[in-house]
C-alpha cells in the first residue's frame, strides 16, 4: 500500500480484528448445492447481515427466495446528489470434496505463508468481505462514505442463481445505483491489479441416451442392438472438429470479434503460454488457431463435464448398456444468447441421434456472457483507485468463468459493472486447498474504498 490516506492506516491498525472476522465467515460451510447444508447458508447469510450492519448500513434485510436468501443492506448517507454503489457478491460455496486431498479442514481456516487457506476464502466471502471493510474503513475515519453503497448477497451463485434475479426484480427501488461492483474474478497476477471487462456466459444441458429397454448381453445382443455409450460418445465427438471449432450449427452466428487493440494489449500481459501448458502436464492444446488467452477469454466452447454409462467398477461385465448420459457446458462469448445456443444444441443432438436410440436434452442452467468498454469513465475510475490501492498500475483482462447475474443487473439498472478481482489464478476456487492471499485482501479493502472516492470525484 503507498498511499497516505487515513484509509490506509485504519487498515493497518485493524488487520488482525478482520482476520478472526473472516475465519468466523468461513467456518460456515454454506454449500449451496447441498440441502443438507441449507441451515449453515442460512447461518452465513444472517452473520454477514449482521457485519454489514456493524459496517454502517442503516437499511439491511434478508430477502427469502424460493431458494437461499439475498441478504441486502444499504448506507444513503451520502445523499441524492452522490453516486450509488451496488456491490454484488456470493456467500455460497462449493462443496469441499474430495475431503481428503486438503491440507487443512476446508471449514477450519488457517493461514499460511500469508495466504488464508479455506473454502470460499477466494470464491466469494473473502472477496465480498473487502467491500464490507471499505464501507467500515470510510464510517469510522470519516464518519461518513463519498457515495451511496447498497449491498446484494446472494446465497445461490455456485448453482446458477436461480432465484436471485426474482429477488432483485421485486426489490428494484431499493437496489437503483448508478455502479455496480463485484469482486468475484481473479488478478492477473500477483502485484498486479486487475479488472475484468469481459466473463463468458453459459449454458449446460444433460443429454440422456435411451437404447433397449434393459442392459443386454453384449455377446447375444452386440452387434444387432444399437450401443447408447457408443452413440454418445460419437454424437459428443461431433460436436468439435479437428480445428477445435464448434459445429453445433449457428454456434458462432451471433459471436462479436473483441476489438483488435484490447487482443493486442493481452500479448503484452505477462503469459507464458509453454509454461501454462507444462502446468497442466498436457504436451499439446486444442488446435484453435488463436492464442491461449483468446480461445479463454474471446471464443465461445463446449466442454463435456461428465459422462455415465455402463459398467466402471473393477473388473470387467461383458454388457451392452441400456443407458448414457453426458453433462455439456457451453461457455459463451458476447452476444451469444443461452437459450439460443441450447436450442440449437438440443436440435444438433436430435439431428445426430441415429434410429434405435431415443436422446433427451434436459437443460440445467444458463447466463449471458457479459463485456464492457475499458474506456467507460467508472471503469477508469476503478483503475485508478486499484493502482492507489496496489501500488502498481492496473491492467484489464476478460475471464473464462460465468457470473449469471452480472448481465442481468446491466440489462435491469443499464449502468456500468466494475469487475474487482482479487484473487489469484492458482488459489484454487472450486478445488481442495482454496485459498486467498491476505496481501490482496488489504490492499483490495483499500481500492474498493478508494473507488467510492474516485467515483464521486469523477464526472461519470
Ligand atoms: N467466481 C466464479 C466465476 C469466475 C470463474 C470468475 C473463473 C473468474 C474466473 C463463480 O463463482 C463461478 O464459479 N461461477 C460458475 C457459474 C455457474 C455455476 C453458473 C462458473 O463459472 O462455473
Ligand atoms: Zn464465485
Amino acid at each position: 500500500m503507498t498511499d497516505t490516506h487515513p484509509i490506509a492506516s485504519y487498515i493497518e491498525d485493524h488487520r488482525e480484528r478482520w482476520l478472526e472476522e473472516l475465519f468466523e465467515f468461513l467456518r460456515i460451510p454454506s454449500i449451496s448445492t447441498d440441502p443438507a447444508r441449507a441451515g449453515d447458508v442460512r447461518s452465513a447469510a444472517e452473520w454477514l447481515l449482521g457485519r454489514l450492519e456493524e459496517a454502517g448500513c442503516t437499511e439491511s434485510a434478508i430477502w427469502e427466495t424460493a431458494g437461499h436468501p439475498v441478504v441486502y443492506g444499504a448506507w444513503r448517507g451520502a445523499g441524492d446528489s452522490a453516486p450509488t454503489v451496488l456491490i454484488y457478491g456470493h456467500y455460497d460455496v462449493q462443496p469441499e470434496d474430495p475431503v481428503e486431498l486438503w491440507s487443512s479442514p476446508p471449514f477450519e481456516p488457517e493461514v499460511r505463508n500469508g495466504k488464508l487457506f479455506a473454502r470460499g476464502s477466494a470464491d466469494d466471502k473473502g472477496q465480498l468481505y473487502v467491500h464490507a471493510k471499505a464501507l467500515e474503513a470510510w464510517m469510522q475515519t470519516e464518519g461518513s462514505c463519498p457515495v451511496n453503497v447498497v449491498f446484494l448477497m446472494e446465497g445461490e451463485e455456485e448453482v446458477g442463481s436461480p432465484n436471485v434475479a426474482a429477488s432483485v426484480k421485486e426489490h428494484l427501488d431499493e437496489l437503483r445505483c448508478d455502479a455496480v461492483v463485484v469482486s468475484d474474478t481473479t488478478m492477473f497476477a500477483p502485484g498486479l491489479p486487475t479488472l475484468c471487462n469481459g466473463l463468458r456466459g453459459l449454458a449446460y444441458l444433460q443429454v440422456d441416451v435411451q437404447g433397449p429397454n434393459r442392459d443386454l448381453h453384449s455377446g447375444m445382443f452386440g452387434g444387432a442392438v444399437v450401443n447408447p455409450a457408443e452413440t454418445l460418445a460419437q454424437m459428443l465427438a461431433a460436436c468439435r472438429d479437428d480445428n477445435g471449432r464448434i459445429t453445433v450449427p449457428g454456434f458462432y452466428d451471433d459471436v462479436v470479434e473483441v476489438p483488435q487493440t484490447e487482443r493486442d494489449d493481452w500479448k503484452a500481459l505477462p503469459f507464458d503460454g509453454d509454461a501454462y501448458r507444462e502446468s497442466l502436464d498436457v504436451e499439446a492444446l486444442l488446435p484453435t488457431g488463436a492464442s491461449t488467452l483468446e480461445s479463454l477469454w474471446a471464443q465461445p466452447t463446449l466442454d463435456v463435464n461428465g459422462l455415465l454409462s455402463g459398467f466402471t467398477g473393477e473388473g470387467s461385465k461383458t454388457v451392452l448398456p441400456a443407458t448414457a448420459m453426458a453433462k455439456v457446458s457451453m461457455r459463451l462469448v458476447a452476444n451469444q444468447d443461452p437459450e439460443k445456443i441450447a436450442d440449437a444444441f438440443e436440435a444438433y443432438m436430435h439431428e445426430l441421434a441415429p434410429p434405435g436410440v431415443k436422446v433427451t436434452v434436459k437443460r440445467m442452467h444458463g447466463g449471458k456472457p457479459w463485456s464492457a468498454s475499458r474506456e467507460h469513465p467508472v471503469l477508469q475510475a476503478a483503475a485508478r483507485a486499484m493502482e492507489r490501492g496496489f501500488g502498481a498500475q492496473t491492467v484489464f483482462i476478460r475471464e473464462g468463468g460465468s457470473i449469471p447475474l452480472v448481465a442481468t443487473l446491466e440489462e435491469l439498472f443499464g449502468v456500468p459493472t466494475v469487475m474487482m478481482g482479487f484473487g489469484l489464478p492458482d488459489e484454487n476456487a472450486h478445488a481442495p486447498d482454496e485459498n486467498l492471499d491476505l496481501g490482496n485482501f488489504y490492499d483490495g479493502v483499500a481500492s474498493a474504498a478508494y473507488f467510492f472516492e474516485e467515483l464521486a470525484g469523477s464526472d461519470s
